[in-house]
């Protein structure tokens, strides 16, 4: 064999352990942005790509649940050309999507409080959840105006107005009643949390959800994050012994 032949093609590695609900954290766009001298807004754009991206190919992997979080209660702190550059992202993506939702078998969701986004982008995300109600396939979630603790806060409020109401005991409040009160209720718990840029935290991100999460964690920034960066993810995760507390 000559120092040149072709090299042997790997294997495609199957995907048959999958996470049934995912949460990504797209993380690293100011920095990337930052790195070629661009204003922060650029990385959203190419971010906002990627998102696509990598949302289609979790669907081909057989993910039955993704939640991108894409806008925290926190994230208000920005500077406002900021807010508004990731505000008209979701407006572009949720226009453009309208006619692509009739093709895919996804269910389009957005968790968070929507009441104070903009009245049109609120109208948009209802035609797009309504487009989508009746599709089977992967449930892709949008964590629009998200945080994990003002969403246990609501949670907390409505099963008081419930007990109040005399709808509820207190005694029948368990981790189920939580659960159920939660913007994913009906969805499964997440099993993994991936989020590249190399910071290691969760920030607010489905924190009741992720009890017994995975998390993995990679280096690359989002925009340059690719579907063979999420294979290598599934990889890990696909590896990992999950215990739920046993041994
Ligand atoms: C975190 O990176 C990213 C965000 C807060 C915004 C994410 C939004 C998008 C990718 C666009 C979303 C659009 C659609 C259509 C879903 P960072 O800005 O905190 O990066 P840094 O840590 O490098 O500053």
């Amino acid at each position: 064999m000559g120092l040149f032949t072709k090299r042997q093609k790997q294997p495609e590695p199957t995907f048959d352990v999958v996470p049934a609900h995912l949460g990504i954290i797209m993380d690293g766009n100011g920095r990337w942005a930052k790195k070629r001298g661009l204003p922060r807004q650029a990385g959203h754009v190419t971010g906002a790509r990627v998102f696509r991206t990598i949302a289609k190919h979790c669907e081909k992997r057989g993910i039955s649940t993704v939640t991108f979080y894409t806008f925290s209660t926190e994230n208000w702190k920005r500077p406002p050309e900021e807010v508004e550059a990731i505000m008209n992202l979701l407006r572009q993506y949720l226009k453009e999507s309208l006619e692509d939702f009739k093709k895919e078998n996804i269910r389009t969701r957005f968790i968070g409080d929507r009441s104070v986004l903009a009245p049109d982008i609120q109208e948009l995300m209802a035609e797009a959840e309504e487009a989508t109600a009746h599709k089977t396939g992967m449930v892709l979630n949008l964590a629009i105006n998200y945080g994990g603790r003002a969403e246990l806060t609501t949670a907390m409020r409505r099963i008081a107005e419930e007990v109040r109401e005399g709808a509820l005991v207190p005694e029948a409040i368990d981790e189920d009643c939580i659960t159920e009160r939660l913007y994913t209720a009906g969805q499964p718990d997440v099993d993994m949390i991936l989020r590249p840029s190399g910071e290691y935290r969760l920030s607010n991100f489905l924190i009741w959800q992720c009890a017994y999460a995975e998390y993995v964690f990679d280096e690359i920034l989002w925009p340059d994050f690719t579907v063979k960066d999420l294979d290598r993810a599934l990889e890990a995760y696909a590896g990992r012994h999950r215990r739920f507390g046993g041994v």
